[in-house]
This record gives C-alpha cells, structure tokens and sequence, in this order.
C-alpha cells in the first residue's frame, strides 16, 4: 500500500532507489505476487493502513497530524518532513527509508530506532507486507 500507491519520490526530488533495490523490489514484488494474490493484497493494505497507522498519518504531503505524512516515504530520509514534530532518536536515525527498513522498522519500531515516539507496532508479517506492499 505505501509503495504502491504512496512511493512517489519525483514529488520531492528526491533520488530515485538504486538498480540494486530496484531489482530487489522487483523480485519481492513477484514473490508476494505468487503468494497473494495482489488485489486483496493492496485491499487489505488499505484497510490495515485506515485501522493501524491513519489516525496519526495522513498520505497526503503537507498534512500532518500526531506523525509525519507518510506520502513518498518508500525513498525518504527519516525525520524529513518539514512541521512534523520528530523525536531526537529519529532525527538521529541517519536512515533512507527503503522496504526493508520499513518492514523491520513496522515489526518493532523501538527496537530500530530506540527512543522513537512511535510505538505502534505490527508483528505479523503478511499485515506489515499489506502495508507497505
Ligand atoms: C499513535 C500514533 C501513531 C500511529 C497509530 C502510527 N504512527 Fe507512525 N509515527 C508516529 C510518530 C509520532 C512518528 C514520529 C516518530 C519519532 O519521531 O520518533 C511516526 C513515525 C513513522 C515513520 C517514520 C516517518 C519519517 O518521516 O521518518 C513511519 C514510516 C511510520 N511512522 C509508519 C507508520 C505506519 C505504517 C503505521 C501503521 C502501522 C503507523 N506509523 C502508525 C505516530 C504513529
């Protein structure tokens, strides 16, 4: 769901991600794709996204509400968006969020980033690769 519908990075000139990650993206993409079927995927996605991270992230660029907006965050230094109020643990991540990162990030925030005011957590695999699919 962040990659596919908010993995905009032209919106903010930032780089696009490597070939390497590319490649990578692509061959998780296909992989997910003969796991899940990617309609419900991306549905599910949604859904978890509205039920897990919406009352604090919006995905429009420009609003924030508890965090950051989260539109272009596949590409995104951490603690980058202007306004958002950011802890000292995340403006001291020295992190480009890619996939991973978030995956692993989303499985435990505090254990990634300790001290970071984002406490919300998704252990389950399948929900974090909705999310960020
Ligand atoms: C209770 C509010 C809350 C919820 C719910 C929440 N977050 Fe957050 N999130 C935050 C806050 C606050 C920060 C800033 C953390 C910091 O500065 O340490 C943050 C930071 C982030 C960041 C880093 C953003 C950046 O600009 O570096 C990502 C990515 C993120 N959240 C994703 C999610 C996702 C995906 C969900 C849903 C599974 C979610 N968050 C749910 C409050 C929340």
């Amino acid at each position: 769901m962040i990659y596919g519908r908010l993995h905009d990075p032209s919106a903010y000139g930032r780089p696009q991600p490597g070939r390497q990650v590319r490649a990578l993206l692509a061959v998780h993409s296909a992989v997910a794709g003969l796991l899940t079927p990617l309609p419900t995927a991306e549905a599910d996605g949604e859904r978890l996204f509205r039920q897990r991270c919406a009352s604090c992230h919006a995905v429009e660029p420009g609003r924030n509400k508890a965090g950051p907006h989260l539109a272009g965050i596949v590409g995104r230094p951490a603690a980058s968006v202007d306004g958002a109020r950011y802890s000292k643990a995340m403006q001291s991540a020295a992190i480009t969020w890619d996939w991973q990162l978030l995956d692993t990030f989303l499985a435990a925030p505090s254990r990634m980033v300790p001290g970071t005011r984002m406490t919300v957590r998704v252990p389950d695999s399948a929900h974090r690769t909705a999310i960020i699919g």
